[in-house]
């Protein structure tokens, strides 16, 4: 059967649509929305295992969400939400949360595994990250008030060479720590602010 004209005019303007930079203004609040139960209102996470967003740069966020969606950035749960996000909503979101205030979350300090840490922090992360761990601008980001446990999530993957390291850098440079090193210097930097 011959397809209708209308039909075919209405399937043109529909691809027209999709791809036109005039296509349907993102609806940033309803887009956000998907996020709040992992990431909470302004990108402040609940919990050790979501990092927060709030407040890291757009360029990042940005990066690495197109990392996630593609694959080649490992993600447990990012990579299969963001699939049918397009690259403008990808961005929409990123510049979203670079605006929300960064809120470091209150962690309890033991004396400790804090001093170790800060001498691990000293000797290897430092020089990156910055004393406070507070950069959110360049090419590094904020980490003083993250998550403990997603910082050792992170370093536990750095060190294991079953993962792919967004960073070949900082892999040189975390590798040959021990478990008890990445312990202390994710508790360390999750409250140096
Ligand atoms: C079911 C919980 C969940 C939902 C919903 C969720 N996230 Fe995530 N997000 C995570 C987890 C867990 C991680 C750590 C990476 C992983 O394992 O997937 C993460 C990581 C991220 C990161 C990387 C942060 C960093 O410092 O590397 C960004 C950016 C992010 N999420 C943005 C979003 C946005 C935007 C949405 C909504 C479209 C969203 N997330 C929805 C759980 C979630
Ligand atoms: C040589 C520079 C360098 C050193 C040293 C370094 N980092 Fe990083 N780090 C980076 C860069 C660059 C990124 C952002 C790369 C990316 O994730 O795309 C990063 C990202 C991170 C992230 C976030 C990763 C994510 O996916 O959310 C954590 C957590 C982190 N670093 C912790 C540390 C800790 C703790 C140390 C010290 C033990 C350390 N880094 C040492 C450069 C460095």
């Amino acid at each position: 059967m011959r397809k209708s004209p209308l039909l075919s005019i209405v399937a043109f303007c529909g691809v027209v649509a999709a791809s036109s930079p005039f296509a349907a203004e993102i609806n940033i609040v309803g887009l956000a929305n998907t996020c709040n139960s992992c990431h909470g209102m302004d990108g402040f996470s609940a919990g050790q295992a979501n990092p927060s967003i709030g407040g890291q740069s757009a360029d990042y966020l940005n990066k690495v969400m197109r990392e996630q969606r593609s694959g080649e950035r490992y993600s447990s749960v990012m990579g299969r939400l963001l699939k049918s996000y397009t690259d403008e909503e990808i961005a929409a979101l990123a510049d979203h949360y670079s605006r929300q205030e960064w809120r470091a979350a209150v962690q309890e300090r033991q004396l400790r595994l804090s001093l170790r840490g800060k001498r691990v922090h000293n000797m290897v992360c430092k020089k990156c990250h910055g004393a406070k761990d507070n950069k959110a601008k360049d090419e590094t980001i904020r980490l003083g008030g993250q998550w403990a446990g997603y910082i050792q999530a992170v370093l536990n993957r750095y060190v294991d060479p079953k993962y792919q390291r967004p960073s070949d850098e900082m892999a040189e440079a975390v590798n040959s720590l021990s478990p008890e090193d990445i312990e202390a210097v994710s508790h360390f930097v999750a409250s140096n602010k």
